[in-house]
């Protein structure tokens, strides 16, 4: 079985939106899986293509990630053993949706201190004897999905695109910048097609440089928004009134990390021409 043989709805539908005003078009990646869904499947496409599924996967996130129930799923579907390590030793399975729907999966679930968690970040997820559980024949996944696997498959969303029209903006979130590196990774050298990032993660300059640097390597406009509404995770009433305004509008919910924040700011600052809103998904379990 290939991996993207899975019921997936790929390409994801591009789709015109009905804003007054604005010719918007949306990249339905939200509508790719239910629980795979967004830039999941893009990010993990490359990482379980040729796997040896002997092995057993480590992953890691936090309580309320979009990652943990993505991989538990796909790594079911490849019939491979899945851990995930979770930020948060007071937690346990049963602790939110999330978790819940993990361990219904059939992923072994380790939950571990936030000091603990840090140093494994900061390790580049080197477990280190850090849990002696966890089995030798291991494969790592780090947080998010991320590694150069995620290029192959973000690489699809700007090709489906181009394979329809090549927009005159390409707006999309960003939390570590690999969804949005692959889509540049895969754009032309001097494409018109100008990018707008809008980080969910306040102050992430690293992520901006390495982004801002390879965009204009490509000869690429890109324009770096900063998170602005106190950091990631929060909201504000406005934007939750957005929120509810855009799903009477469009009957597209949005998630409230992400894609809110991006339509908050594509409301107020109206771009000219044809734009394409990638729409990196988000559950709410
Ligand atoms: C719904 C959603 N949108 C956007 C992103 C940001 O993706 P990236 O980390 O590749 O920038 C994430 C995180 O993976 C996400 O869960």
């Amino acid at each position: 079985m290939k991996s993207d043989q899975f019921p997936f709805n790929l390409p994801s539908l591009l789709e015109k939106l009905p804003i007054e005003g604005m010719d918007l078009w949306m990249k339905r990646d939200d509508l790719i899986h239910p629980i795979i869904s967004g830039n999941k499947w893009r990010k993990l496409k490359g990482f379980f293509r040729g796997i040896d599924r002997t092995k057993t996967i480590i992953t890691f996130g936090g309580a309320y990630s979009n990652h943990l129930p993505a991989a538990a799923l796909t790594a079911k579907l490849h019939g491979m053993k899945i851990v995930g390590v979770v930020r948060g030793e007071e937690l346990h399975q049963n602790s939110n949706n999330y978790l819940k729907y993990c361990a219904s999966q059939g992923m072994e679930l380790h939950f571990i201190s936030r000091g603990d968690y840090r140093t494994l970040r900061s390790n580049g997820w080197k477990l280190n004897g850090l849990d002696p559980e966890i089995p030798d024949n291991h494969i790592i996944l780090p947080e998010g999905g991320a590694g150069k696997h995620t290029l192959e498959g973000c690489k699809e969303i700007w090709q489906e695109i181009k394979n329809e029209f090549t927009p005159n903006h390409l707006v999309i979130s960003s939390g570590t910048g690999a969804t949005v590196h692959g889509i540049l990774s895969a754009m032309s050298k001097n494409e018109k097609t100008r990018v707008h990032v809008i980080s969910a993660v306040r102050g992430a300059v690293n992520e901006m440089s390495a982004i801002c640097t390879y965009a204009e390597s490509k000869g690429i406009k890109i324009n770096w928004l900063d998170e602005a509404f106190g950091g990631f995770g929060k909201t504000t009433p406005e934007l939750l009134q957005e929120i509810e305004e855009f799903q009477s509008q469009t009957e597209i919910q949005l998630d409230r990390n992400y894609n809110a924040k991006l339509w908050f700011w594509l409301k107020n600052n109206p771009l000219q021409g044809r734009i394409v809103w990638v729409n990196t998904g988000g559950l709410s379990l």
